[in-house]
């Protein structure tokens, strides 16, 4: 049996949702962190300092009383996003970042932004206060291959920004390309990415193997295995700019398998024993704690948590559970099909 401590990790992405699936998947995440970065993507969307907080309420209900755990809210921006409203929801503490949605890019996106030149304004101001830019990089033009919007997003948008705000706070979130691991490493200082466990563990043939796999379907969507091994260099080197956002994003199964499947997988059952292993089979363990409890705190000028976790590499693997149960339905948990041996001492 091999045993190691680790810092409490954090999660600086996650989808909760709202009402019945709100309260099933909350205990899921605060099971093993401390902290989360909380998107905005509801049906409506968090689009003001108070629909964040009314939302940050209905969170905390759900936290079960022996997890210490803090939710980081957003805002959702779109092209009529008050910039004075914006600032004062920062300043004044309500919410800790905002998330830019290209309009049509994901789920819940439709009221997200078209025309980039629109909010540059808002832009501009979040760079002068210090407040995050979360970002889906992806174009939307339908014209553009699904495996290339990411790049695209790269070439013709993240670029810009860079240049026009150096000094803006921007997190490429949930990256699945080489190109995007390039970029981010070579680009400034106050340009970061996140990884989810997903986007480690597979490539795309895992959309396709034996049939089509509606559970692997996520956005944006599952790469050639060469851009996996271009996250997991990046994930298991020590670089400071990328760390783990898991974009766990819970549907139903009736609504993943359909014959338009819903994007998103819901991974944060078993994040921290699958990335674990993904490490410990790259020989990276050394580097694990970096990547899940230090690089994103660093980035977000937060404390480093001080409490620990401790995980348990046994000579059996771990039986997954395949489901979530929410009231009458299921959701699908994340199971990357290969032996997971470690687990999260409770
Ligand atoms: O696969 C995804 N699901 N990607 C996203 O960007 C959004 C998420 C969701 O909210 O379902
Ligand atoms: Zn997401």
């Amino acid at each position: 049996m091999e045993k190691i401590e680790l810092i409490k990790p954090d999660d600086w992405h996650v989808h909760f949702r709202d009402n019945e699936i709100l309260k099933a998947v909350v205990p899921e995440t605060t099971r093993h962190f401390s902290r989360a970065i909380v998107m905005p993507n509801l049906t409506p969307p968090i689009l003001t300092g108070n629909d964040a907080i009314e939302y940050k309420k209905r969170i905390e209900n759900e936290i079960p009383k022996e997890d210490e755990f803090l939710p980081l809210m957003t805002l959702y921006l779109t092209e009529n996003t008050n910039k004075d409203e914006l600032k004062k929801s920062y300043e004044n503490g309500l919410v800790f970042a905002a998330k830019l949605y290209p309009a049509g890019a994901t789920t819940n996106s439709e009221a997200g932004v078209k025309d980039i030149q629109k909010i540059m304004p808002i832009l501009e101001t979040m760079s002068d206060i210090g407040m995050p830019l979360l970002i889906h990089g992806e174009v939307t033009n339908q014209e553009i291959d699904i495996f290339d919007r990411e790049k695209k997003f790269i070439d013709t948008t993240l670029h810009f920004i860079c240049t026009k705000l150096p000094d803006l706070k921007i997190t490429v979130e949930h990256i699945t390309t080489k190109e995007a691991s390039l970029y981010v490493k070579e680009g400034n200082r106050n340009l970061v990415a996140s990884i989810t466990p997903h986007h480690l563990a597979l490539n795309r043939n895992a959309i396709f193997v034996g049939g089509i796999k509606p559970h692997n379907y996520c956005l944006p969507i599952l790469k050639r295995e060469e851009h996996r091994k271009a996250l997991l260099k990046v994930a298991t080197n020590g670089n400071s700019k990328f760390f783990l956002g898991t974009d766990t994003a819970p549907h139903f199964i009736s609504d993943k398998e359909s014959a338009c499947g819903c994007a998103g997988i819901f991974n944060a059952t078993y994040c921290i024993p699958i990335l674990a292993q993904i490490f410990d089979n790259e020989n990276a363990l050394p580097q694990l704690e970096n990547f899940i409890s230090k690089n994103g705190a660093k980035h977000y000028n937060l404390n480093i948590n001080k409490e620990k976790i401790t995980l348990i590499k046994s000579s059996q693997n771990l039986i997954f559970k395949k489901y979530l149960d929410v009231n009458e339905q299921k959701i699908k948990i994340f199971d990357p099909d290969f032996l997971v041996f470690w687990e999260v001492a409770e």
